[in-house]
């Protein structure tokens, strides 16, 4: 029998479908007034998809929904655009949560010693996501994109029923192209299942829409996404002189040619023009072609780790008088080099990269950070001295890099795989083609630590790897993280050697490869719990002295000597800036967390922060541990350490001095000192005089909370936070150390709050919640602003402690345009 289409009822499509998308009319919820500048006199819009969605936790059966027929079920089963269950707009999604982007569902999980372990003990589940939402008539004839910033994991994604894709990496950007099935002026369904069940790493990675999901709406003549691309390369050694060299690929989606011009204007941060270029192409029919375009500038702001300057390039793209499309990109001026025997070079300065790596997870939120969060934890890398990022061992989200290129930052961009399969080339290329005009992006990493570094098929496929890297951005070096096989097939295809661990073969590898340039992609690896002093295998912690490090690892001291005495080693990375969930190491349950971090996970810094910041920052650092809190070991030897930058430093305990001693270069100072309660304080010296001085009393017994929000004021634009630390304090206003106690949040005015965290490693205790305890003093609530400007109060209240009050403002200002629910 020949199937025919009248072999189903068109009538009941209408009816079952249709009717669906005929019952609403709420408008897109964008005006002029939630417009960027940008986007007033450009046709594109790039709409936040972010609010609104609801979401399933586990799978839904997929069978049946669209038919009591058994024959009709299969049939349409397999027909375009009628998927069933909760990929159909049929589906009946009332009784799911709401929730808004980004979201990660495995944070939100109870944890259980039956979970995996290296996933933070957390249960990983199936999740659904749909969200409904208009489009309006007039985008007929417009070409629409749906883009993903990450979703982990194994996502696949359907509109209005059509499967647009499945995609397998929970670390790259990805877009569909959905003009084709978008229905014009009525309520579309957008659904997405997530399987977070398979991993891809051996750390916490949580589960969900992560990051963001835009709705990017362009004329047929268009820029294709990311398709810009700035080649900065200096023509005069003094870098007062450059090429710009503009890569534009332009898209004609149309059925006919195009002859369009091409328009790209360099502005710097004051908003001056100071290039432009101009390009006259016919496009033939449905292509997409590069433009290239090569423009002197004259003495342009250098971006460079200590003065961040970037320019922008605003493309515009024209047929006849109309503009078709215009778009703006933000690179900055600034030149790299590693050298085989020198080191790194910014803009012609050799510079020691002081860098940290980490994985993306913060207190409070899993994966699922606010842009907002990015920046903050930048800045506190930024305040211990830190200049480099390593993106370990993916991808960041796209803010992260904003904030380094704002912020000063090098980074470290890193492929979650080292693989030249097809997958593995479209995820390094997704990952280039969106990130190559950060000027904080400094080496495109292609692995790490992978068992076949020692093999001519790993040679191979870094090789094949690299030819890509090249093609995409000529103008950056590729790296592999190795912990081995240094010199061998991989060392021979990369630009950079990175060097984990093993120290001790840094200078046979520099002798055996004179000419490769190296550093040290991961390091040291200690272990410390924040003010923590007595390791505890029963509770999961490590003590906070730089001691303590698994046995490929190293003490922080260690592992920042071998580099700094080594002018070869461009820099290190540090393993890890911040702690994060899952690996727990040296300890299991009930540790849930790493402990490698320099901060903990909510960026309270341990003791270990200031040997950095001692020797990384410009600061004048002096920092005593530990705490003297000591009760019940009267007159028991502690040990004292104190990191410090100042030449001398002289120890003063209850008012006896231990004399006054230099400060070894790199190291730190260490005495044992009988505990009585009191004072332990010190006095650092530069060059004959006292520059700095710092105690530790002990502290009476908790009295009150304090609470120190990151700003007074945050943009009320539904995704700004405030970063909330809170401490008990006692009566004479001191932080007590030891302080472990629960604190309970209330918040009026618009706002939410988004999560809480407080560093411990082996803490239960639920994120998504209104209450948390201090660990060792300290405790962080994370607040977020709704989209209505007003005067947000935080209260802090705890069993036999005063309370606290913070009133923060949200402010009214730009809001980026986003597509509500419909
Ligand atoms: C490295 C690895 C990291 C982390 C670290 C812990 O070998 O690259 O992902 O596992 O060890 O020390």
């Amino acid at each position: 029998m020949t199937k025919v289409i009248s072999a189903y009822n068109p009538a009941w499509r209408a009816l079952r479908v249709t009717s669906l998308f005929m019952d609403s009319h709420s408008p897109f919820a964008m005006t002029k007034r939630n417009l960027p500048r940008e986007a007033v006199i450009s046709p594109r819009q790039r709409l936040l998809m972010d609010p609104g969605w609801r979401f399933h936790l586990g799978d839904i059966e997929s069978t049946g929904s669209l038919s009591d027929d058994p024959h009709m079920q299969t049939y349409l089963s397999v027909k375009t655009g009628f998927a069933a269950g909760a990929a159909s707009p049929a589906f009946d999604d009332s009784a799911w949560r709401s929730v808004d982007l980004p979201h990660d569902f495995v944070v939100e999980g109870t944890f259980d010693p039956a979970h995996n372990m290296d996933h933070g003990y957390l249960p990983h589940n199936v999740g659904w996501y749909r969200k409904s939402f208009d489009a309006p008539a007039e985008d007929l004839g417009k070409r629409i994109y749906l883009e993903f910033d990450g979703v982990f994991r194994n996502s696949t994604v359907w509109v209005n029923g059509h499967l647009l894709g499945t995609q397998p990496s929970g670390y790259v950007s990805f877009r569909y192209d959905v003009t084709d099935v978008i229905d014009y002026g009525h309520i579309n369904i957008v659904a997405v299942r997530v399987d977070a069940r398979d991993f891809e790493g051996w750390w916490y990675e949580g589960g969900g829409i992560y990051r963001h999901v835009w709705l990017l709406k362009v004329e047929p003549l268009h820029v294709a996404p990311c398709g810009v691309f700035v080649e900065c390369r200096p023509v005069s050694e003094a870098l007062d002189a450059w090429d710009a060299v503009i890569h534009t690929e332009v898209t004609n989606a149309a059925d006919v040619d195009a002859r369009c011009r091409i328009e790209s204007l360099i502005v710097d941060e004051e908003g001056n023009a100071i290039a432009r270029a101009q390009s006259s192409k016919t496009l033939p029919a449905n292509t997409t072609l590069e433009v290239t375009q090569k423009v002197s500038v004259v003495n342009p702001k250098l971006w460079s780790v200590d003065a961040p300057h970037l320019h922008r390039v605003i493309t515009t793209v024209r047929s006849g008088k109309t503009i078709t499309d215009r778009v703006e990109n933000t690179f900055g001026f600034r030149s790299i080099r590693f050298d085989a025997e020198a080191g790194f070079f910014l803009n012609g300065q050799p510079l020691k990269i002081k860098g940290t790596c980490n994985h993306q997870d913060h207190a409070g939120v899993g994966v699922a950070l606010p842009d907002r969060l990015h920046e903050y934890r930048i800045e506190r890398l930024k305040e211990m001295g830190s200049n480099a990022y390593r993106c370990a061992h993916n991808p960041p989200a796209p803010e992260l890099l904003d904030a380094c290129d704002r912020l000063g930052m090098l980074v470290m961009d890193e492929a979650r795989h080292m693989d030249s399969s097809p997958q593995g080339l479209f995820e390094l290329e997704s990952m280039i083609r969106r990130d190559r005009n950060h000027p904080s992006v400094i080496l495109w990493s292609l692995g790490n630590e992978e068992p076949i570094q020692a093999s001519d098929i790993g040679g191979r496929i870094v090789t094949t790897m690299k030819r890509l890297a090249r093609k995409l951005d000529p103008t950056r070096p590729v790296t592999v993280a190795m912990n081995g096989a240094w010199g061998g097939p991989v060392t021979q295809a990369v630009d950079v050697q990175g060097c984990n661990y093993n120290l001790s073969l840094y200078d046979s590898f520099r002798e055996e490869n004179p000419d490769k340039p190296a550093l040290a992609s991961e390091h040291a690896s200690t272990v410390s719990t924040r003010g923590i002093y007595i390791n505890d295998a029963n509770r999961g912690y490590v003590s906070a002295y730089d001691l303590n490090h698994p046995e490929w690892a190293h003490r922080s001291e260690d592992a920042w000597k071998s580099v700094a005495e080594r002018p070869w080693m461009a820099g290190t990375f540090v393993w890890t800036g911040f702690d994060y969930r899952g690996e727990p190491t040296p300890y299991r349950w009930p540790c849930v967390n790493s402990h490698f971090g320099i901060l903990d996970t909510c960026g309270f810094a341990k003791d270990n922060f200031y040997y950095y910041q001692s020797w990384w920052s410009d600061r004048v650092v002096l920092h005593l541990l530990p705490h003297w809190n000591w009760a019940g070991r009267e007159g028991e030897p502690i040990a004292v350490w104190c990191h410090s930058n100042c030449d001398l430093v002289e120890l003063i305990v209850n008012g006896v001095s231990y004399g006054v001693t230099p400060m070894p270069r790199n190291g730190h100072l260490e005495w044992d000192v009988p505990y009585a309660p009191g004072v332990i304080a010190a006095k650092g010296y530069i060059a004959g005089r006292q520059a700095a001085s710092v105690e530790r009393r002990t502290t009476g017994e908790p009295a009150r909370i304090a609470l120190h929000p990151d700003r007074a004021a945050i943009r009320a634009d539904g995704e700004d936070v405030a970063i909330v630390n809170v401490s008990v304090r006692d009566a004479n206003g001191l932080v007590v150390p030891t302080a472990n106690r629960l604190i309970r949040f209330s918040i009026s005015g618009p706002a939410i709050i988004l999560g809480v965290g407080n560093g411990d490693p082996s803490c239960h205790e639920p994120d998504k919640a209104e209450q948390r305890s201090t660990f060792n003093g300290w405790c962080q609530v994370i607040a977020q602003a709704r989209r209505e400007p007003g005067e947000i109060v935080i209260t802090a209240e705890a069993e036999g402690l005063a309370p606290a009050q913070a009133t923060l403002k949200a402010e009214p200002g730009e809001m980026r345009p986003f597509v509500a629910p419909a």
